[in-house]
């Protein structure tokens, strides 16, 4: 078992990042300057409150351990490749990122920022605000930008194939939930015409050529930073190169489902009117009606992730079924489509 915090106060002297930080603290680190956020099997965040003349000046850092690490596509390689461009002002700004083969480790040392997460009263006025601020990024790294190369070569592309083996397993696990008492009657209750609609043709195409950009892919709270005016956005672990829409869905739905239940309707419609009017302002409009698109999005994300992943976890013992909202929406927007 490694003790991380002696082996951080190490690598601090060795890379020298005293010298990196824009402060120069008083004296070395001690292991008291330095805080868990949190600790998994392949990665851990850290607080490290550097101590200063005037007080402290915190610096996160984010450390991969494990051979998953060596992967081709991940966070730091997203933090790397893109700190000159103009996507860099929707990144944590980062002291220095060090690669350790030998032990299989990144480090990531990043700016503090607030998380939206920990904010007393999240309010609608900051959700339109990082709608906002995601159209901005969106359309930055929209397709026809000569930065969507780069991020192409840095995050994997979104894979039609990779969908429709998805859908196959999600049309398994709604067959298994049939022979399941519980799974069935929460099914039967909140959604009785997905057996029907996983049958029918769900690739919309729609989604794929309104445009693909950066996208964030785990777009909640506490991925979600702000610093002043500015909203930035962190945790680059699973971003790809997917249809914006996919983005949008993740972000305002995730939001509705735990703030603002009862006013889901008025507040959706005015976060699809912002991104909409955002992207129009940077040349980027969208053939299909808006309101179909983002419902189509929404059924794709979720029958592909968050449904199929929670039946799997629950048909194996791993994790209750927590899906309700989502039942109910994919019942919702189906209807709303006239798929059903
Ligand atoms: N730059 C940062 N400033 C402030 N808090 C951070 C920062 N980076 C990470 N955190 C905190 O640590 C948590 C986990 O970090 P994150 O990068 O999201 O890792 P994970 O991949 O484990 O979700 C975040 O939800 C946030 O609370
Ligand atoms: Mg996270």
């Amino acid at each position: 078992m490694i003790v991380w915090k002696s082996k951080i106060i190490e690598n601090w002297g060795k890379w020298s990042l005293a010298n990196k930080i824009p402060i120069k603290p008083t004296r070395p680190l001690k292991e008291e300057d330095i805080g868990s956020i949190k600790e998994g099997s392949t990665r851990s965040v850290w607080m490290i409150d550097v101590p200063t003349s005037s007080g402290t000046f915190p610096v996160i850092l984010k450390l991969y351990n494990g051979s998953k690490t060596f992967l081709k596509y991940y966070e730091w390689n997203v933090y790397k490749n893109l700190k000159d461009t103009r996507v860099s002002e929707f990144m944590p700004y980062f002291y220095d990122i060090q690669i350790d083969a030998e032990n299989l480790e990144v480090w990531i040392f990043t700016e503090y920022l607030n998380v939206f997460g920990e904010k007393p009263k999240f309010k609608p006025a900051d959700l339109y605000n990082i709608t906002s601020s995601l159209a901005r990024l969106h359309a930055k790294t929209f397709e026809h930008q000569p930065v969507a190369e780069l991020i192409r070569r840095t995050v994997p592309e979104f894979q039609t194939e990779r969908r429709n083996e998805r859908l196959e397993n999600i049309k398994g696990y709604l067959q298994q939930a049939k022979e399941d008492d519980f799974l069935k009657k929460v099914i039967e209750q909140y959604c009785p015409e997905i057996y029907e609609l996983v049958e029918r043709d769900l690739d919309f195409p729609e989604v794929i050529q309104s445009g693909k950009c950066l996208t964030h892919g785990d777009l909640h709270l506490g991925n979600i930073c702000y610093d002043g005016q500015t909203i930035k956005f962190i945790d680059f672990g699973v971003a790809t190169f997917s249809p914006c829409w996919l983005d949008v869905v993740k972000l305002v739905e995730t939001i509705l489902d735990n703030r603002f239940e009862e006013k889901e309707r008025e507040i959706r419609d005015k976060c699809i009117r912002i991104y909409l009017d955002q992207m129009q302002q940077r040349g980027i409009s969208f053939s299909e009606d808006p309101n179909r698109l983002y419902r189509m999005a929404y059924l794709m994300r979720v029958l592909e992730k968050e449904l199929r992943r929670n039946l799997q976890a629950t048909l194996r013992g791993k994790r209750p079924f927590v899906s309700q909202l989502v039942l109910k929406k994919i019942s919702l927007f189906s209807n709303e489509l006239h798929l059903i």
